[in-house]
Order: C-alpha cells, then sequence, then structure tokens
C-alpha cells in the first residue's frame, strides 16, 4: 500500500498556540484523513520543539525551571489539538528521553565519520534569532535590523556540521527536482540561497551561554544547537528509536514560509543525506496569516487566539474557514467576520440545510426511510452528472494541495443538491399520489449527495460530517474510498435515518438577531 509520512513543524513551547500554529496542524491533520480516505497508509507526526535560547529565556521570565515551563506549555496545545480535532499518530517533545537519545546516537555517529569537527567562531550573535549574523545583514548604518533583536558580539569554541561538502550535490537536487518544493517557485528561493559558498553549521552551544539543550555526547561542555536537535525529530519521530527504521518513508513535511531557507531547504536534506537517509519527498510550504495586513504580533496586540474562536464557532467551522480562505502557500488576512458568515451561509445554510429539510421530509413522507427511487429520469441523470463531476474535480484539486478551490467544488455538489429540491419542489410532489415516483426520487438523491459530501469533507470538518453521517444512518466513521469512486451510491434504499439535528446550529447572537 502506497505509504505516507506526514509532519508538521514542532512548535516552540515558549509562549501559547497562536493562529499560525492552528493552520498548520489543522492543514496538515485535513491532509492525513484525506490520504487515508483514499486508502494510503499514513503515519502523521507533530509535537513540541522544547529546548533553546527562547525557552530557557522564557521559562526565566516565568519564574520556572525551563522543562517545568514547558510541561505547562505543551497543556495548551494538546489542549487545543484535541479542541480542533488534529489528531497526529505521535506527539513528540523534543525533552522526551527516546529523542535525546536519538540526538546524542546521531551526533556520536556523525562526529566518529567526521561530518562534525571542531572549531573556533567569531562573530556576531543575535540572542533572539539564535544565530550568528553575517556582514550583509548589518544595515547601512552599522546596526543590526530590529528582527534581530539584540546582537552581541563573541568568540567561541564550538563543533561544526559539515554543510559546505553538500552544496554541489544540493543545487542539483532542487535544479532537477523542483517539484519538492510546494509551491514550486520557492524552490528558487532555494537555489538563491545556494549560489554564495555555503558555510559549514555550528551546532553546538557552549553550556556557559546556553544550558537547556541536548549535550554533545563527546563534549561535556557542549549542549546541541535547537535547529539540529528540532530537525532530528522528523527521524525519532519515524519510529527509529524503536528499530523500525526499515520501515523509514520520505516524508511531506509542512511547514511554514520562514523556516525553508536555510533550516529545512538547506541544512536538512544534508543532514540525511550525511546519515544515509534519502531526501523528503516533499517540502509543503504554506504562507502565513495576517491581520489588517499586518503580521500577528503580541507587542501590538494582533493575536488570534483560535481556541477562542473554537468555542465561539465550533472547531469546525474553524478548521473550514482557515482551510477555505488561505490558498495554499500564499498569505492571506484573518477576518472574523468572514468565519461568521462562511459559518452561516456556506456550513449552516447550504449544507446543514440540505440535510435538515431533506431528512426532515423523509421523515414526513417515507417514514424516515430512504425511498427507493425509480429508474432515474432525466433531471436526476444530470444532478447526478453535476455532482459526480464536482467531486472528481474536488479530488483532482486535493491532488493538487488546492485546497481552498477543491472545496468551493465539492460545494458546488451541495449547492446542486438545494437546487434540485427547491426546483423538485418534494412538498408539492407528496400532494399528488402520481408524482410518488419523482418525489422519491428528489429525496434518495438528496440523500445520495449528502452521502457523498460528507463521506469526503470529513477531512476537513470531521466531527459534524461524522455527526452528519450517522443521521443518514451510516455509521459516523469514514472508510477508504472504492476503487470506481466516485459512483453514485446503491443499496441505500429502505436504511432508516437517525435522528436529524441542525449540524451547525445558530449561535447565541445570531439567534438574539432572529
Ligand atoms: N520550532 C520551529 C520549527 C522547528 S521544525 C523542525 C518553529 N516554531 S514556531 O512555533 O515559531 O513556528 C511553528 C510553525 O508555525 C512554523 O511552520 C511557522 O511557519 C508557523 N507559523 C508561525 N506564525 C505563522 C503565521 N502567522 N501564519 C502561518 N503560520 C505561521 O519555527
Amino acid at each position: 500500500m502506497d505509504s505516507l509520512y506526514l509532519t508538521t513543524a514542532i512548535d516552540y513551547a515558549n509562549a501559547q498556540p497562536h493562529l499560525g500554529h492552528a493552520y498548520e496542524k489543522v492543514l496538515t491533520d485535513t491532509l492525513a484523513r484525506y490520504a487515508r480516505r483514499q486508502g494510503r497508509k499514513v503515519r502523521f507526526l507533530s509535537g513540541l520543539d522544547e529546548h533553546g535560547q527562547k525557552v530557557q529565556q522564557s521559562a526565566a521570565k516565568a519564574g520556572k525551571s525551563p522543562q517545568e515551563f514547558v510541561d505547562g506549555i505543551s497543556v495548551h496545545f494538546l489542549d487545543l489539538w484535541r479542541g480542533l480535532r488534529v489528531e497526529p499518530d505521535d506527539y513528540l517533545r523534543t525533552t522526551e528521553s527516546r529523542h535525546k537519545k536519538l540526538v546524542q546516537e546521531v551526533l556520536a555517529l556523525l562526529y566518529a565519520k567526521g561530518d562534525i569537527v571542531k572549531g573556533t567562531f567569531h562573530g556576531f550573535y543575535s540572542v533572539r534569532a539564535e544565530q550568528f549574523l553575517t556582514e550583509k545583514e548589518r544595515q547601512s548604518d552599522g546596526s543590526w535590523p530590529e528582527i534581530f533583536g539584540e546582537v552581541v558580539e563573541l568568540t567561541e569554541e564550538n563543533y561544526f556540521f559539515k554543510l559546505s561538502k553538500h552544496q554541489d550535490w544540493l543545487r542539483e537536487l532542487y535544479q532537477k527536482n523542483p517539484e519538492i518544493i510546494f509551491p514550486e517557485f520557492r524552490a528558487k528561493e532555494i537555489l538563491g540561497a545556494l549560489e554564495k559558498p555555503l558555510p559549514d553549521l555550528c551546532i553546538s552551544r557552549p553550556k556557559t551561554r546556553l544550558a537547556w539543550g541536548i549535550p554533545l555526547p563527546f563534549d561535556e561542555n557542549q549542549v546541541t544547537y535547537v535547529w539540529f536537535d528540532a530537525l532530528l525529530n522528523y527521524v525519532t519521530g519515524a519510529g527509529k528509536g524503536e528499530g523500525k527504521l526499515a520501515e523509514w518513508v520520505p516524508a511531506v513535511h509542512v511547514i511554514g514560509k520562514d523556516i525553508m531557507v536555510p533550516a529545512h531547504g538547506i541544512y536538512w536534506p544534508c543532514m540525511l543525506r550525511a546519515l544515509g537517509l534519502p531526501v523528503f519527498q516533499k517540502l509543503l510550504v504554506h504562507g502565513f496569516w495576517t491581520r489588517k495586513s499586518e503580521k500577528l504580533s503580541k507587542s501590538t496586540g494582533n493575536v488570534v487566539d483560535p481556541k477562542l474562536l473554537a468555542e465561539k464557532y465550533g472547531a469546525d467551522s474553524f478548521r473550514y474557514y482557515v482551510l477555505r480562505e488561505m490558498a495554499l502557500g500564499h498569505d492571506a488576512d484573518f477576518e472574523e467576520a468572514s468565519l461568521a458568515a462562511r459559518r452561516k451561509g456556506e456550513l449552516a445554510h447550504e449544507l446543514g440545510n440540505l440535510l435538515q429539510r431533506a431528512g426532515s421530509m423523509i421523515g414526513r413522507y417515507c417514514e424516515g426511510k430512504i425511498p427507493d427511487a425509480p429508474t432515474p429520469d432525466a433531471v436526476s441523470v444530470a444532478f447526478r452528472a453535476t455532482v459526480l463531476g464536482a467531486l472528481k474535480k474536488w479530488d483532482d484539486l486535493m491532488r493538487a494541495n488546492q485546497i481552498h478551490l477543491a472545496l468551493g467544488e465539492l460545494w458546488k455538489a451541495v449547492q446542486a443538491g438545494n437546487q434540485m429540491i427547491e426546483s423538485r419542489a418534494p412538498w408539492k410532489l407528496a400532494k399528488d399520489p402520481a408524482l410518488a415516483g419523482e418525489l422519491r426520487a428528489t429525496l434518495a438523491d438528496a440523500m445520495a449527495v449528502l452521502e457523498l459530501v460528507l463521506q469526503e469533507v470529513e477531512c476537513v470538518i470531521p466531527t459534524t460530517a461524522q455527526a452528519g453521517l450517522r443521521q443518514l444512518g451510516l455509521e459516523g466513521r469514514v472508510e477508504a474510498r472504492a476503487e470506481d469512486w466516485p459512483q453514485w451510491p446503491s443499496g441505500q434504499a429502505g436504511r432508516p435515518l437517525g435522528k436529524i439535528e441542525p449540524l451547525f446550529p445558530l449561535l447565541e447572537d445570531e439567534k438574539t438577531k432572529g
């Protein structure tokens, strides 16, 4: 069976989760569910990045030990994922012993092979970015850009990972396979960064400066640089520590655009190569959420709390909104009013109402059981073709990572269902016994389109889709598609529906507005 190893970036455990974190995890969870629906075997990994300077500083500010601090933060992340139905197969925290053990094994191996060597480093160091800066980054007036925060001059004994020897190989990799980066235009950004000679990567920090990290196995005075530690989460999480390296599948890494160059696009493939592992299958690079076109940042008060939004509008409405609104790979502007409008319109009014109307009419006219439809008439044939066509387009677009457009196509099937009910007017058909066949056809077709749509959209709105499927008298669980998908459902006739209830009930303030 085709396997997929899907990962998210591991979030820094130095503050509460925000909209950017939530989007990425919802996105990856959706891709994982979708791949399972396609019949693929999926391993979905997520986690927290718990070492490094930022965490050490935040812990000190909070008056806690770093471990105590990240334990506290991890509760908020895990709570958010539970609420948003983000359900990875494994959630790795880099302070876990399985990870520390793996990082030390890797360090020892690369040191023994001569891929890690000792050296001296002198330069200007940004505390905030946890990196040494180059002269190129200096501004014309001699100062450093504000984003780097405090910059200090340092000379240190350190260990270096030999990046330079992989440069030609790496350039060729991206020149020949730009499609391993999505969106493909971003491959050019990496190639641009590869135009200058690659310096070797400093992968250690003296304990005197940074205590909160994984100790080097060959030098007790040094700890591992946080990015070198963090990237290796993908190896620990693949199960290497449990003797499962044979199952290693090159991963699809979902990351934000800020961590592509240099970490994932340059360091990571070189690390994999040095370890004798194949390069990732893809870097899926998403854009940034902004608000009123500005960066989300605590200092400007421009934060969006995904937990509050999920509580107010429901986790599925939040999931639907972020995936429908953002073109994967590009930036998008967050607007609460637009979330509310999509919930009320596309989710409640279009999808929810289709089930509510058709379901209650089946209760009224067909004793709560899906009716036996006659041979489809011309209206039904055309309707089915529209729905199956929309499903096919949804699938093509999902495969092309165009989730926002894919959802638009899927909604065409929902809209076709509502239009079909409007134009066939079952409440009129029910008045004339001669039209009983048409009545049955209308309601059976409505149930069928709902079944098809809910099974697909479960990857985006799992809780509601599962509830909807139960109302259709099906088990809530979604199975992999049949070989001949998409096919019009058969054998529905006679199936009793569950209790019909609104999938997206009115919110409190919508009730009061009437
Ligand atoms: N710890 C590193 C990642 C290590 S992966 C081996 C890190 N953490 S982070 O918490 O700063 O960011 C986690 C993810 O959230 C990254 O993929 C980042 O791009 C993403 N986002 C952070 N802010 C974002 C937005 N405003 N919008 C969308 N995603 C953003 O980087």
